[in-house]
């Protein structure tokens, strides 16, 4: 038995599984890594020096300077970073590197709650749970518009389905590690669920193999 516990969260952009991670972390008391920050901290790490996305060398250099201590969500989370995060995301070795990083988090006792793209398949393919979060892509875009407008701002729902089916594509698509449910995760199909109905879904699988383990 491991010492650690770990839940993985996959699942495409906007399907809600940052705030059931962190909903989940909060309950269960585990670490919390949202490793879409890690992709995010190369391409901004680029950007900032105006170098091209399709630089791998300094992809890699970036990468390994990612502190996962340090992650600045506010200044990552602008759209264009993700755009960008989904371009250095396709190239091996960058993963690679940041792979080993969430890895080393994950070990960290208590354990932790990961959420990405290839928790389940990739980072931790031993995780406790694996989860995999979904959403139709025009609920996530209507999601998306909704928080928009909910801080004053406006954007055009057509423009957003395109940009949300193409990351998609791109995450799905692409030859190492693409977005897919692992074999054995959990779906959790949110395109008609609140988050808390998500939350307690999560935390039933989660309580039922907890169970099972003390009873062991
Ligand atoms: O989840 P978030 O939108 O912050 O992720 C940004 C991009 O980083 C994703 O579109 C994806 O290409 C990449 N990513 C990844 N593997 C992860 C997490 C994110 O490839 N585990």
């Amino acid at each position: 038995m491991t010492s650690t516990f770990t839940i993985a969260i996959d699942g495409p952009a906007g399907a809600g599984k940052g705030t059931l991670a962190r909903r989940l972390a909060d309950h269960y008391r585990l670490n919390l890594l949202d490793t879409g920050l890690t992709y995010r901290a190369v391409a901004h790490a680029l950007i900032q020096h105006a170098l091209p996305l399709d630089n791998v060398s300094a992809a890699e250099t970036a990468a390994r300077q990612v502190d996962l201590a340090k992650l600045d969500r506010a200044v990552l989370s602008a759209h264009a970073v993700g755009e960008a995060a989904s371009k250095v995301a396709v190239y091996p070795t960058v993963r690679r590197i940041l792979v080993e990083k969430q890895r080393d988090f994950a070990k960290t006792p208590p354990g932790a709650v990961l959420d990405g793209r290839d928790i389940g398949t990739v980072v931790c393919p031993d995780a406790d749970i694996k989860l995999y979060v979904t959403a139709s892509a025009e609920v996530r875009a209507q999601r998306r518009l909704a928080e928009i407008e909910s801080i004053g701002g406006t954007a055009n729902f057509n423009e957003i389905l395109a940009d949300i089916m193409r990351r998609d594509e791109r995450d799905m698509g692409r030859a190492d590690s693409p977005l897919k449910p692992a074999a054995d995760a959990h779906l959790l199909d949110t395109s008609e669920m609140a988050i808390e109905a998500a939350f307690l879904a999560a935390m039933a699988i989660i309580d039922d193999v907890l169970a099972k383990r003390n009873k062991a």
